[in-house]
């Protein structure tokens, strides 16, 4: 399939899965049930489920399955997907929902709407942030307990990713190194890492685990997400600083005014622009790697690469 009929596929999945998998809005509380969908609904780009759909079918579609080439892992069966990646896409709202408090960086708009805190209030954000958090755990539990070591590995992965030595601990460094002026690139780094690339590349292991890629496979896309991760977020960062508000869907400009240490306070935004297509391209090289040289793959990471929201 070609490229954007295949994007759209994944993206269409990507609904279906919350739709179906999400409680609906009129579920007792309402309030916390309708802002949590009122944040997932709103839309985005959908990036990490998509990763985690297209790196699961590189190995279910070759047929290069792991109970054939390894003997460490025939017990973790090929599985749906999907449950995983509408499970991280509900930690990744999670992080944008309490991302955009008034106590973190204090946004009014996300992906085009009113901020979560802002269509309802501060503490419905919060538990809504809470309960999608929890919710993607229970889906792990609920979907994947017929494949034991799936579920064991499906969770380790992604709770170590969301913890507090990354995702968590990304974000509290980013907090601290506000109005910082001696950060170094060192510490920018460790940020950019944790809060970011750690859930892209436990999007890319989800899908392989869900595959049944191999050790040597899931090392390739754990090396792909640490460059796909600091490419994104750098490109975060550029476009922070150059774009406007109703192309980003939030608010632009919002780093330098709130004295962030971001790549382009850093490095400038010649020297960021090259490091993120060095980033990318180190991605791409990674992938290139997997069965069949992953060219869905590879074009999505040219695709963020060159994205302007
Ligand atoms: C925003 O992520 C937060 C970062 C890690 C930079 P995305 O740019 O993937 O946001 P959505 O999901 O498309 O809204
Ligand atoms: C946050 O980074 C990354 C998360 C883990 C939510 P940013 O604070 O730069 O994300 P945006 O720009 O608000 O989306
Ligand atoms: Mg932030
Ligand atoms: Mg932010
Ligand atoms: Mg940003």
């Amino acid at each position: 399939m070609e490229f954007t009929a295949q994007l759209q596929a994944y993206r269409q999945r990507t609904e279906q899965g919350l739709a179906a998998l999400v409680p609906a809005a009129t579920t007792r509380p309402a309030r916390l049930h309708a802002a949590m969908r009122y944040s997932l609904e709103a839309g985005g780009k959908r990036l990490r489920p998509v990763l985690t759909l297209a790196a699961c079918d590189l190995f279910t579609g070759t047929g290069e399955k792991a109970s054939q080439i390894s003997n460490l892992k025939p017990q973790i069966a090929t599985a749906d997907p999907l449950p995983a990646a509408v499970a991280i896409e509900c930690i990744h709202t999670y992080s944008l929902i309490h991302d955009d408090l008034p106590c973190m960086d204090n946004d009014d708009l996300r992906r085009g709407r009113p901020t979560a805190h802002k269509q309802f209030d501060e503490a419905t954000a919060l538990l809504a942030g809470d309960a999608l958090l929890t919710l993607a755990f229970q889906l792990i539990g609920r979907h994947y307990v017929g494949a034991t070591a799936l579920c064991a590995a499906l969770t380790r992965e992604i709770a170590d990713a969301a913890g507090s030595e990354r995702l968590i601990g990304g974000q509290m460094e980013d907090l601290l190194a506000e109005k910082k002026t001696n950060a170094t690139a060192a510490e920018l780094e460790f940020i950019h890492l944790n809060k970011t690339a750690a859930m892209l590349t436990a999007s890319l292991v989800a899908g392989g685990l869900c595959g049944g890629a191999t050790e040597a496979q899931l090392a390739t896309l754990r090396a792909a997400g640490r460059h796909l991760g600091l490419a994104f977020q750098i490109i975060d960062d550029i476009l922070d600083a150059t774009a406007d508000t109703a192309t980003l869907g939030k608010t632009a400009g919002k780093d330098a005014k709130a004295g962030k240490t971001t790549y382009v306070k850093l490095h400038g935004l010649e020297a960021s622009r090259r490091h993120a297509h060095e980033q990318s391209d180190a991605a791409k090289t990674a992938l290139a790697r997997l069965p069949g040289g992953a060219p869905f793959l590879v074009t999505l990471v040219e695709n963020m690469a060159a994205r302007s929201s």
